[in-house]
């Protein structure tokens, strides 16, 4: 049985102060919400201030970092770094990275291999354009990023690890894809998976959905065959908005 797991996005908002009061009112209100795993990903300042606040049900993840440890690398956070201020889970290779700052598969496969090497659990984001999707090219697409990505990691890794299916159209628009469509891709993933690292890695790899996920839908997604869970950026947002999709 794969454990679902709800993560938050919240991209660039909220401040340290505002950090905290979420963390400690989704805390409340999602008390004794079942076994489903609980991941916040704040801005970097609120990570190390947010650590004490999250050693109960609820885990930290960061939104990006570098894959080096140390160097000269102006703006960069390293995987060390994320450690040490109390990170479990690090998103790579979100949508708008690879479109507002340049990255590839080639760095998002670095990353998750530094992931790996300071034991932190990586959410590889993958996903299609919607020029991609009317071209009927999505699984062409996410193939090569899950390829790519996943180069030269061995299949326990790989089983460990999070990937979520996110497609670029549905991000903040309010357009979800259906939960079939969802779906199909998040088995698709999981078919690339069972090719590249055995059916052992594929039955174990978690698949989150990721794209305009609320409360009014997220149930409907959660009861599919492959989708493990969800990755929520603007209903994240909001502690009760969240508890809620959280406690589907
Ligand atoms: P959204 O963002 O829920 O606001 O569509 C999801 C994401 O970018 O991870």
């Amino acid at each position: 049985m794969r454990k679902p797991i709800l993560a938050g996005n919240w991209k660039m908002h909220k401040t340290v102060a505002e950090a905290l009061v979420f963390i400690s009112e989704l805390s409340k209100l999602i008390d004794g919400a079942g076994n489903a795993e609980v991941v916040v990903c704040p801005p970097f300042t609120a990570l190390y201030p947010a650590k004490e606040l999250t050693k109960g049900a609820i885990k930290l993840g960061a939104q990006n970092m570098h894959w080096e440890k140390q160097g000269a690398f102006t703006g960069e956070v390293s995987p060390l770094m994320l450690k040490e201020a109390g990170c479990e889970y690090v998103i790579i290779g979100h949508s708008e990275r690879r479109q507002f700052f340049a990255e590839t598969d080639a760095s998002v496969n670095n990353k998750l291999k530094a992931a790996f090497a300071y034991d932190l659990t990586p959410i590889m984001c993958v996903g299609e354009t919607l020029a991609e999707r009317e071209a009927g090219d999505t699984e062409t697409v996410v193939e090569g990023q899950v390829k790519q990505g996943l180069s030269g990691l061995t299949a326990k890794q790989v089983a460990a690890m999070v990937i979520a299916y996110e497609p670029i159209w549905a991000i903040g628009t309010g357009r979800t894809a259906s939960s079939d469509d969802a779906n199909a891709v998040c088995a698709f993933i999981r078919r690339t998976i069972t090719t590249l690292f055995g059916s052992g890695c594929s039955e174990a790899v978690r698949i989150q959905y990721g794209g305009s996920v609320k409360p009014e839908n997220i149930s409907e997604l959660m009861g599919k065959s492959d989708i493990d869970g969800a990755l929520v950026g603007g209903a994240s947002l909001e502690p009760g908005t969240f508890a809620k999709i959280v406690k589907y």
